[in-house]
């Protein structure tokens, strides 16, 4: 097939209108391709797969299959919200795993960060992977790429997501509606669609998810203490106008604990770091600086809801010499 380019002189869509047209346009060319046949699609609930997905049921209904893989790592909430939208909202054939116990297991004394990685990613694959081959008929799969991994790719910046990975007994021809598109552009089409503002505008999140922010070898309780933390701290900054303000914002619970006192006893608990940054480019990155008083409220909520957690610490590292995530 030949390779889908951006026209050098296509309009940036920023309007409803351009929207619109963009999705007439690619449902033509979505039912085209693919005519009767079945497509697969990995929703992990980013902003990418979210709008791929919405517009392939636009486009073909019921011969779009999604699969959303919850490795345990994802953020409180979230696979709640992929159901309710895909499945419960716009009838998609959604199918869901909950592979939490076959993340955490597999990752049970792991502390080096890029084993931890290659572990998650691999068991992703795996893990799609089985669900696929239980798939009859399904000839394509559609993919989130948009154009900036197009450009990085060939840059030789990044090696794009694509269906690079999957083992050889799964061949599939690619649908990718929205790879001629700037992750802006991705979101006015998203908006046009119908997906809820909050999962079309949401901050980036890495794919090994909380798994990063929870440095060295993951264990449940910390695991949990990252997600309700991090719950906490999104709250809060929904409620206080940050969240669609500063660029990236979350909680880490490193692997030491200090001596505190709650009620008159000691506790002997982690600690909870707070990053929120501000970028263009995520090569350089600076601090927000919150309100003192937003900073105590923190403080109060997380060290008394949060199970394991007895100081709250601010991050005021920029990068570089820090980078966005721990590990
Ligand atoms: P760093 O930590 O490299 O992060 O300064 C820069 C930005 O990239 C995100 N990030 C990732 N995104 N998979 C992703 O999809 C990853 O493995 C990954 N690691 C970092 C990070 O959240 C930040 O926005």
């Amino acid at each position: 097939m030949e390779e889908i380019r951006r026209p050098d002189d296509m309009a940036r869509i920023t309007t409803p209108e351009l929207a619109e047209a963009f999705i007439a346009e690619q449902i033509k060319l979505i039912k085209e391709q693919v005519g009767d046949k079945k497509v697969l699609l990995a929703l992990s609930g980013g902003v990418d797969s979210s709008v791929v997905a919405a517009l392939l049921i636009k486009a073909i209904g019921d011969q779009l299959t999604c699969v959303h893989v919850n490795h345990g790592l994802l953020r409180k909430g979230e696979p709640e919200q992929v159901i309710e939208v895909f499945r419960n909202q716009m009838k998609a054939n959604l199918i869901y795993v909950d592979a939490t116990d076959r993340f955490l297991d597999k990752l049970a004394g792991v502390t080096d960060p890029e084993e931890k990685r290659k572990i998650i990613g691999g068991e992703f694959i795996e893990v799609f992977a089985e669900e696929a081959r239980k798939l009859d008929g399904v000839e394509f799969l559609a993919q989130g790429t948009i154009w900036p991994d197009i450009l990085e790719s060939e840059a030789g910046i990044k090696a794009h997501h694509n269906a690079g990975g999957l083992p050889e007994d799964l061949k599939f021809e690619l649908v990718e509606p929205v790879r001629i598109l700037f992750k802006d552009e991705v979101r006015v089409v998203g908006v046009q669609l119908g997906l809820p503002e909050g999962m079309v505008y949401r901050q980036p999140f890495p794919g090994p998810g909380l798994g990063v922010r929870c440095p060295g070898a993951i264990t449940r309780d910390r695991l949990e203490a990252v997600r309700e933390s991090d719950a906490i701290l999104r709250e809060e900054f929904a409620k206080n106008g940050l969240a669609g303000k500063v660029w990236q914002y979350f909680t880490v619970v490193p692997d030491f604990r200090s001596t505190g006192i709650t009620d008159g006893k000691r506790t002997f608990a982690w600690p909870c770091i707070i990053r929120a940054i501000n970028t263009t480019d995520v090569m350089e990155v600076t601090v927000e600086h919150l309100e003192p008083q937003l900073i105590d409220h923190l403080v109060k909520r997380i060290t008394t809801e949060v199970p394991g957690i007895n100081r709250v610490l601010f991050d005021y590292t920029p990068k570089p010499p820090a980078t966005v995530e721990y590990e």
